[in-house]
């Protein structure tokens, strides 16, 4: 067997595999990948429609696959059965919910019932943006006020600016894309004092994610029978955004006008199943409230440590403030494979969706390396992770390690024994996304000159690892 420097090559194989079994921690990827190494269905990363990271709930799912086989037949015109269910949940009546393709339909519905040409439409700004957009198809003034500075819905300014036109207050809460959600006292106090007339449509899209005790549904306020209309959506907490169902709650009265528009057989067989069955699935529900709370809490102590100032959440997204233009760090973060959004007249904030917390780990170190070390565009990813080069090998006085890392975030190169003992650390830094090298004087971490011999390199990010030999020759 040939024998380098006192060492035989099987010893020098089994030493690499030994390495490789310490230092190469698994194939597979967490993290997620640049948005041009993912395949079509790789939905990792993606953090900007405030959906469920964890999936459907299970129960809904079955419900799918078991209504799957039926598909063939029309469903349930009205939805009638999942009114049922929907109104047993709530304790109401069935003929005080209407259930539609999503929230979106139910809006829709909700604008064209009442809306109409020289009416007036008030909402705050920002937030979420859809019925706004109803109103002007309709005819009908949208009319925007601005949040408070501490980003609360401004009921005051928004109660000020009622007139003999308003026929609908539209109240996102919590809101999109704040966060924040208006206190129940001041809700209160707001609904007492409507004048008649004015409908208030309340979207409590993201009720569930609310932590504060200052926070109640307006629920309540229907089942007195005041001028209230409640949008609630399956697309969030309940994980399904693909399967397109919402609702609204209102007397049995608004409702009705609410239908009256609607097409029939606009919810699927499918979805109808699915919606019945999550709302038995509290493990799931559970399990995503908990998934959210970690998720938001590594981002706060990203955002911390980074020292950025943040609008604090009650929902599973949030609003941070990234010091500078936020449009080319969204950029970069996409090109890292981490999707976020930008707007809302709010140039340096990026909204951020709660990812799992194998993503939010991914994304909170994606947005360390960008803000620490700087933006440069276009950046050229490499297609591959890995040790490229040693050259020369073997080598005298020195060596120059070429390497290329896929995503930005802690990189750690390592020079070792082939006895698995660390010679020098070579890197252990914040690294982008590219092409690196470093180089090694064939010294040990005290400045020693080693001996003659071979010698493992291993490159380490995350879940990713690559090694390689080098030789030492004096
Ligand atoms: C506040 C708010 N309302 C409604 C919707 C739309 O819900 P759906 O998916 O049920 O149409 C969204 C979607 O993100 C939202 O943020």
């Amino acid at each position: 067997m040939k024998k380098i420097d006192g060492i035989s090559r099987r010893d020098f194989i089994r030493s690499s595999a030994l390495l490789s079994y310490m230092f190469l921690p698994g194939i597979g990827r967490i993290h997620a990948q640049p948005a041009h190494l993912r395949n079509l269905r790789d939905y990792s990363g993606r953090l900007c429609y405030n959906e469920n990271p964890l999936g459907p709930a299970p129960l809904a799912q079955a419900a799918i696959e078991d209504n799957a086989s039926m598909a063939h037949r029309y469903p349930d015109w009205f939805s009638t059965g999942l009114e049922n269910t929907i109104a047993g949940f709530h304790g109401i009546d069935a003929d005080m919910i209407c259930v539609g393709t999503g929230a979106t339909e139910v809006i829709r519905l909700i604008a064209d019932a009442f809306l109409n040409p020289g009416d007036e439409l008030i909402t705050a700004t920002p937030t979420y943006f859809q019925i706004s957009v109803e109103a002007t198809a309709n005819g009908a003034v949208s009319i925007h006020v601005p949040v408070e500075p501490n980003y609360i819905i401004d009921l005051s300014s928004i109660s000020a600016a009622i007139t003999e036109n308003t026929k609908i207050i539209s109240l996102v809460n919590p809101n999109n894309p704040l966060a924040t959600i208006i206190h129940k006292d001041d809700m209160e106090s707001f609904i007492s004092a409507l004048p008649a007339g004015v409908i208030v449509v309340v979207d409590e899209a993201y009720h569930h994610y609310v932590q504060t005790q200052d926070y109640e549904s307006c629920l309540p306020y229907v089942l007195e029978g005041l001028p209230v209309i409640v949008v609630r959506t399956f697309s969030k907490v309940y994980g399904l955004a693909g399967a397109r169902i919402g609702y609204s709650v209102a007397s049995q009265e608004l409702t009705g006008l609410i239908a009256s528009s609607q097409l029939f057989g606009t919810v699927s067989r499918m979805s109808q199943a699915a919606a019945q069955a999550a709302l038995d699935d509290t493990d799931h529900l559970n399990s995503t409230i908990n998934e959210n709370n970690m998720a938001m809490n590594i981002l706060i102590d990203g955002f911390v440590n980074l020292g950025l100032s943040y609008i604090p959440s009650e929902t599973n997204f949030i609003m941070v403030d990234v010091g500078t233009n936020a449009i080319p760090v969204r950029n970069q973060l996409a090109d890292l494979g981490y999707l976020v959004r930008t707007g809302w007249d709010m140039p340096n904030y990026l909204r951020i969706s709660t990812g799992t917390v194998a993503e939010m780990v991914g994304f909170r170190d994606a947005l360390e390396s960008i803000l620490t070390l700087g933006l440069i565009e276009p950046i050229v990813i490499p297609r591959q992770f890995g040790l490229n080069s040693v050259l020369p090998n073997p080598f005298n006085a020195r060596c120059r390690i070429d390497f290329s890392i896929i995503e930005s975030g802690r990189v750690k190169l390592t020079v070792y024994d082939t006895l698995g003992r660390q010679i020098k650390s070579l890197m252990n830094s914040l690294l982008k996304p590219g092409q690196h090298k470093v180089d090694w004087d064939g010294k040990d971490s005290l400045g020693i000159p080693v001996a003659s011999g071979i010698y493992i390199l291993v490159l380490l990010q995350g879940e990713l690892a690559a090694n390689r030999s080098i030789t030492l020759l004096k």
